[in-house]
């Protein structure tokens, strides 16, 4: 789990440009999946047709995006120095000092125009990336050409750390939920969605496709445990997520209670997670069509949407566990 997750996390794919994911995505699922097509979109479909024939099955879809926050150049000075927007949510805050890679290969450092308040981050339009170039004509960067941060993945003991954790370590879940399943009767459709950053816009055209009964995305979700954060229940190591509420969603009861009572049979550590900022995949899919039953498994993240985010390692594996629960035994909702 832990080389797929630094070789998933160590791989291009910013919003749009999610093809090098998919295609590692591809190779490790294909003896796991009955059927694999992508879609217009780019997202990725694989499918897990039942294994048992029982009532009760369900058509159900999970959903994981492949993309990760990144920049697009928006502008090349005279001097060969790139402007640049976010795609995603990239903040000032997490921006100075890092590195760059654009879709060619090339790199480039975050610099900054002189700061009125040096105790404040400046805003991305402050902010320029330095390629090595001279002017604007030996620059190997076009407006239009997308970007993403550049970082290695580290261990520290069971705290796991990298740029795009969100969402490849929930890339890594679905895939090894997918593994891990050896029996089910359900019509299982496990999508790796693209262009979630900018907006969940793969899993909401995927939904449309598929048409499920439940959706359930797995994404990471901020924590409360670092020094002055914000009063939330979550905490990095002690287990995944069920998600009730973030500002794009309000969970179905009835899939939370599905995990809850999953995770307390099983007794696979949860927590109840009320997000404050951000939403899933699970909002669009919950939108398609005449709506669908919805509800996510989140995994505790530090310093999200940074070019460091930490992620535990049981929590994977309990996500792991929980999700195989959920998905291997038939479910009857009132
Ligand atoms: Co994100
Ligand atoms: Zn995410």
């Amino acid at each position: 789990m832990k080389s797929l997750l630094k070789t998933l996390t160590e791989t291009y794919g910013p919003s749009g440009h999610e093809d090098a994911v998919r295609k590692i995505i591809q190779k490790e699922v294909k003896p796991f999946a009955d059927e694999m097509r992508v879609d217009a979109m780019g997202s990725l479909i694989v499918r897990k047709k039942p294994t048992v024939d029982v009532e009760y099955s369900k058509r159900i879809m999970l959903a994981a995006h492949m993309d990760e926050i990144g920049v697009i150049a928006s502008h090349i000075d005279k001097n060969g120095f790139v402007r640049f927007a976010s795609n995603g949510g990239v903040f000032g805050r997490y921006t100075l000092g890092a590195r760059i890679r654009f879709m060619n290969g090339v790199t480039g450092v975050v610099g900054f125009d002189k700061f009125e308040n040096m105790d404040q981050a400046p805003a991305l339009s402050k902010m320029y990336i330095d390629v090595g170039a001279t002017s604007r004509s030996d620059c190997p960067v076009k407006v239009g050409d997308f970007g993403a941060f550049e970082r290695s993945y580290m261990e520290m003991g069971n705290r796991l750390v990298a740029k795009s954790m969100d969402d490849r370590s929930g890339v890594v879940v679905l895939i090894e939920t997918l593994k891990a399943i050896k029996s089910t009767p359900h019509d299982l459709f496990f999508v790796f969605t693209t262009q979630e950053e900018v907006g969940v816009r793969g899993a909401g055209t995927a939904a449309y496709r598929i048409d499920p009964e439940i959706g359930l995305a797995v994404d990471v979700t901020a924590t409360g445990d670092t020094p002055a954060s914000s009063k939330v229940n979550m905490d990095l190591g002690k287990g995944p997520c069920v998600k009730v509420r973030d500002p794009g969603m309000l969970s179905d009861p009835r899939v939370v209670e599905w995990m809850v009572n999953t995770a307390e049979k099983a007794k696979i550590p949860y927590q109840r997670e009320v997000l404050l900022m951000g939403s899933t995949d699970a909002r669009a899919i919950q939108l398609t069509r005449s709506g669908v039953m919805a509800g996510a498994l989140s995994i505790p993240c530090r310093y999200v949407h940074s070019a460091s985010e930490m992620v535990d390692l049981d929590d994977l594996k309990n996500s792991v566990k929980l999700l195989t629960a959920m998905l291997s035994k038939p479910v009857k909702f009132n």
